[in-house]
């Protein structure tokens, strides 16, 4: 939530920070703004709307020269998205910039006090009152005592940035619960909420942890916890590049990444398949091999996509490794008081590993001495660093804000965690060898599902208009139906419900009339006749028929009035392919209706608020 970016250095900070922030924009996209520094003063410029809009409104000419400069992309959670609103934020006198991802829960209490003591506020920000508080600071003390300063006085979370005129070649960052990475380049320091805005200067980063803050000047960085006392930690490497990040001439980002798939779905596998053992390899869980048979119980904790992976990870497990699971959202994990014992094991599924609630699930195991395994796609995440160990997904940069390949991918490694799992007990196994062989064939099941894009854009042309979808799948494919409902509202603002076909009978079914297309992911398994039934249900009822099918299945046209088929393969693929047509159809419907697909309304990538 909020995309955040500081740079030092000549190469013109102001033009730096703002492509920094285009990179950045898929976290929130309301409003954003710059500041920088140049003669003397500190000039500031920000806008309600995208980032363009900022763009157009920027004199470049005059901003240009400077060679500091902090930028910020808002997702709003205090104060609607407005001019004043955006960030960057400044104190009383105008020579103190601060840029703000996070939530200042005592913002009321310290904005009262500030107020008392004369602070004028500009904006309904709660960051604002950060601002004030450093301002309040800054006036005795150097621009970083003053941060941790008033740091002390604040609850909640912020990844944030200050510079001030009285040290204008100097930043300062900290972080508690939102991300921040430094970039250390050749002259040059740029931080941002994430790796992708800095890939461009150099690959030698360092991710802040929590309580850490960092004084930066052009050559030089310093790293410190809230006391003042020096960390020293070596620089990591990011081993992907620019081309990661690119549209390569798709439309959208959201088509490239469904495009992707058979490759990200090698990538998930590549190296971890030991078809001789009929065994998995997972580097990350070799901590846990002598525990695997003790364990009574896993919980997969997640949010949105990754919470319905989750869904199908639970069948996969249960299955194979014989182990019971419960699935939560994490959000409501955490407030729950979770009873946690001894030999359960908590699995976070998160593709950005930046998950607020889903990170807080993760510490509030680990304070009842659960081990913790991530399954998350960004390397150096802080819910990849924070867990006892894991499985990185490998998907590279996911940057359509609904997530696509990242959810075929969690599927895929979930699977090869419960083989794992499967392998180290003493379950019947009988199924592993037939697996494997169709995890390989996996990605050419994918080409041949993506094969089919115009045929849905076909069927997307048909029911573009409509204002309510149903997706019903039964088995392991019910979360698929949740998650292709997900997809759909999320870009299409269609509203949709994803539900368990035998459970329509008993609510949705009043809904059914032939103004409602309903999607069944109906694949030829031990319970597809009964999804046939269900089928005829709706039917009965002149709902319109969707059906994700089998390839060979020429009955089921008799029953739907769209037929999208993937290939035979082993069930506990299925999901997988079932979900990449829906993924396809939400995508041309979305577009159909003229929709912002790669950054739908309201919504942001990566929440880091609760
Ligand atoms: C946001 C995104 C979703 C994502 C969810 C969980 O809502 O828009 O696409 O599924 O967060 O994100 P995570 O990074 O934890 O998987």
């Amino acid at each position: 939530m909020c995309g955040i970016v500081g740079y030092l250095g000549e190469k013109g900070a102001t033009q730096t920070v703002l492509n920094s922030l285009k990179r950045l924009e898929y976290r929130g996209y309301d409003s954003s703004g710059i500041s920088c520094f140049l003669n003397g003063e500190i000039i500031t410029e920000k806008r309600a709307g995208k980032i363009s809009v900022l763009e157009s409104a920027m004199d470049k000419d005059v901003m240009n020269g400077a060679t500091v400069a902090i930028g910020h992309t808002r997702w709003a959670t205090h104060g609607e998205p407005s001019d004043f609103n955006a960030h960057p934020h400044l104190d009383c006198t105008g020579s103190l910039a601060v840029i703000h991802n996070g939530i200042v829960e005592n913002y009321s209490d310290l904005k009262k006090i500030l107020e008392k003591e004369g602070h004028k506020f500009r904006s309904e920000t709660d960051t604002e009152s950060v601002v004030h508080l450093i301002e309040h600071y800054h006036r005795e003390d150097d621009i970083l005592d003053a941060v941790i300063k008033a740091l002390d006085h604040v609850e909640g979370t912020y990844g944030l940035v200050a510079f001030s005129v009285k040290s204008p070649h100097r930043l300062v960052a900290a972080r508690k619960g939102s991300p921040l990475v430094l970039g250390v380049g050749d002259g040059e320091m740029i931080l941002a909420s994430d790796a992708s805005a800095i890939v461009e200067h150099t690959r030698d980063v360092l991710y802040l942890e929590d309580g850490e803050v960092v004084d930066l000047t052009q050559n030089e960085y310093k790293l410190y916890d809230l006391n003042k006392n020096h960390i020293q930690r070596s620089l990591e490497s990011i081993d992907w590049d620019l081309d990661a990040i690119g549209k390569h001439g798709y439309d959208h980002f959201m088509l490239k990444e469904i495009f992707e798939q058979p490759e990200t779905l090698s990538n998930a596998f590549r190296g971890r398949l030991l078809l001789d053992d009929v065994d998995v390899r997972l580097d990350g869980l070799e901590f846990l091999n002598s525990e695997i048979e003790k364990i009574n119980r896993i919980i997969f904790v997640g949010c949105g996509t990754s919470w319905h992976a989750g869904l199908v990870a639970e069948y996969l497990m249960e299955e194979y490794a014989g182990i019971p699971v419960e699935v939560e959202y994490a959000s409501e994990f955490r407030y729950r008081n979770p009873i946690l014992k001894k030999n359960d094991l908590v699995i976070t599924i998160s593709q950005s590993g930046e998950t607020a609630d889903t990170l807080a699930a993760l510490r509030e195991a680990k304070s009842q001495g659960v081990r913790v395994v991530g399954i998350t796609n960004v390397v150096g995440s802080t819910i990849a660093r924070e867990s006892d160990g894991g499985v990185y997904l490998h998907a590279g940069p996911e940057i359509g804000v609904a997530s696509t390949k990242a959810f075929t991918s969690q599927i895929t490694v979930a699977l090869l965690i419960a083989l794992m799992f499967a392998r180290r007990r003493s379950v019947k196994f009988d199924e592993g060898k037939s697996i494997l062989e169709n995890l390989l064939s996996l990605p050419k099941a994918v080409n041949s599902v993506l094969s089919q894009c115009e045929k849905i854009k076909q069927i997307a042309e048909i029911y573009s208009e409509n204002h309510n979808f149903l997706y019903l799948g039964r088995g392991i494919n019910y979360p698929v139906a949740l998650e292709g409902a997900l997809k759909l509202k999320e870009i299409s603002y269609i509203h949709a419900e994803g539900y368990p076909a035998a459970e329509m009978k008993h609510g949705p079914i009043a809904l059914i009339d032939e103004q409602m297309p309903v999607v069944f992911i109906a694949t030829r398994d031990e319970i597809y006749n009964k999804v046939v039934s269900n089928m005829e249900e709706v039917r009965a009822r002149k709902g319109k028929i969707i059906a994700i099918a089998t390839e060979g299945d020429e009955e089921i046209q008799n029953y739907a009035d769209h037929v999208i088929y993937i290939p035979d393969i082993h069930r506990s693929l299925v999901p997988i392919l079932a979900a990449i047509p829906l993924q396809l159809l939400a995508y041309h419907i979305a577009v159909l209706r003229k929709c912002d697909v790669d950054q739908p309304r309201n919504l942001a990538k990566s929440v880091t608020v609760e």
